[in-house]
């Protein structure tokens, strides 16, 4: 909408020059960004596609992504967006964004400013390795010296949740492009499109994320739970379970959940040292792939459920960048973002209790989710829901518009239901109304 009024007045992103940086975010963020959908990413890859087909697009695409989530960090609370490592992030951000506008007069037939733009989308993506633990650290920064109140709590959860995702994508549209076209083909798996499978075969990846989530807990725990695996393809009986995915997002996913999985069995299991299995059911239907790994791990309280996916009430102990001694299933610093054959290690938030948040956002970005239930005293099962048909799966992308705006200044107001009181009730006092 907010595009069709500006094409209207006759602005595209790439056309008008204002000056700095702060007037281009301004102009930049005017425009909603374009979700892509699993198709088209497959088009972009697909042989009639080209590197200048895809730097004419990225160079107007990634600046408008950008300065749509830059509107939004700059809304953060004062004691916040003065935290250094939020600052350095901010840093970041200005910077990968004025290296992107420097090609926007470049005629799109000059072949060597596309090759060099190329190098530029590989430097962008490597300047973001550490956004998620940098920004994990400027909050932990702002806890330690402000504390925490609702309202803070809710507007950084807002907030992270969307920048993160916004995070995502950008690096699903520099990972694209780097791999398509940074001259580095990929000979382990010919058939990919840069990171997407056409054919990811679900089970294989959930039995890689098992295997190296067990490879820590035997390391940490010296044994761990076996699997159970089942799977039902009902859309296809009898057919191996496919869909057109990203793998390394889907390993992601699993190998957190395995990670948490594990850790809960072997404590709870402690003093029997009896291990259940962890199960895994997967099942493709007409509309959804659907991913339940159910442990026997003592559960959590509904009451606490909701937390587990709070940046701000993470219970994890703050992570020290220079221990050298991992201590697996809890935190680890291991290789970011590194493409190790068909997965993209992405352990980038491993110690700051974001396995779950970030997790969750994978399985959104492609209009999937990621749910939680527990049975307290008992287990926890967890479910991951992807969509079956390629053409559903269509990038989630916040927008900077009025209504996030509201989000940020709105006072928050009083809630409209009763807060149960501990305190017995004096029957002989009546509220006035
Ligand atoms: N399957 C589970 N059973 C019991 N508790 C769980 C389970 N999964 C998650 N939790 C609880 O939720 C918390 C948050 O999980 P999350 O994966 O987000 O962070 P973490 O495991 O603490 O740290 P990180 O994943 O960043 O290394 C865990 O610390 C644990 O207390
Ligand atoms: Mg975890």
């Amino acid at each position: 909408m907010r595009l069709l009024r500006a094409l209207l007045r006759g602005a595209t992103p790439g056309t008008a020059s204002p000056g700095t940086i702060p007037q281009q975010v301004d102009f930049y963020s005017r425009f909603s960004p374009s979700p892509l959908s699993m198709k088209q990413f497959l088009d972009f890859g697909s042989e009639n596609a080209c590197e200048k087909t895809s730097f004419m697009f990225l160079r107007q695409e990634l600046p408008v992504r950008l300065a749509n989530i830059m509107k939004e960090i700059s809304l953060l609370p004062d004691n916040l967006l003065r935290t250094p490592s939020v600052q350095l992030v901010q840093s970041w951000y200005v910077q990968s964004l004025q290296e992107i506008l420097d090609f926007k007069d470049k005629s799109s037939e000059d072949s060597g400013a596309i090759h060099s733009f190329t190098d530029t989308v590989i430097k962008i993506r490597n300047r973001h390795n550490d956004v998620i633990p940098t920004m994990a650290q400027g909050v932990l920064e702002y806890k330690e010296s402000f504390g925490i109140d609702a309202v803070t709590s809710q507007n950084v959860q807002y907030f992270l949740d969307r920048f993160y995702m916004s995070r995502i994508s950008i690096r699903m549209l520099l990972n694209q492009h780097s791999l398509l076209f940074g001259g580095k083909s990929n000979p382990a798996h010919p058939k990919h499109i840069g990171s997407i499978d056409p054919n990811c075969n679900v089970v294989e990846v959930i039995r890689d994320g098992y295997e190296s989530a067990k490879s820590l807990c035997d390391l940490y725990y010296m044994s761990s739970p076996e699997l159970i695996l089942e799977e039902l393809n009902v859309k296809s009986p009898g057919q191996p379970m496919q869909v057109v995915y990203v793998p390394s997002h889907l390993y992601h996913m699993v190998f957190e959940l395995f990670k948490n999985a594990m850790r809960a069995t072997m404590e709870h299991n402690a003093d029997r040292c009896i291990y259940p299995a962890i199960r895994v059911h997967v099942t493709l239907g007409n509309e959804d792939l659907t991913v339940k790994m159910s442990d026997r791990g003592g559960g959590v309280p509904m009451r606490k459920i909701d937390r587990l996916f709070n940046y701000m009430y993470s219970t994890a102990p703050r992570p020290r960048i220079e221990t050298s001694r991992a201590t697996p299933l809890l935190k680890q610093k291991t290789p970011i973002d590194a493409i190790n054959g068909n997965k993209l290690f992405l352990l980038d938030q491993a110690g700051f209790g974001y396995g779950l948040p970030i997790s969750r956002l994978y399985a959104q970005y492609f209009q999937g989710d990621l749910k939680l239930y527990s049975l307290e005293g008992y287990g926890t099962d967890a479910v991951i829901y992807i969509k079956a048909l390629s053409t559903e799966s269509i990038e989630r992308l916040p927008v900077y518009n009025k209504a996030a705006w509201k989000h940020y200044k709105a006072n928050h107001e009083a809630d409209d239901w009763c807060v149960p009181s501990s305190e017995p009730k004096d029957m002989t006092t009546f509220r006035s109304m």
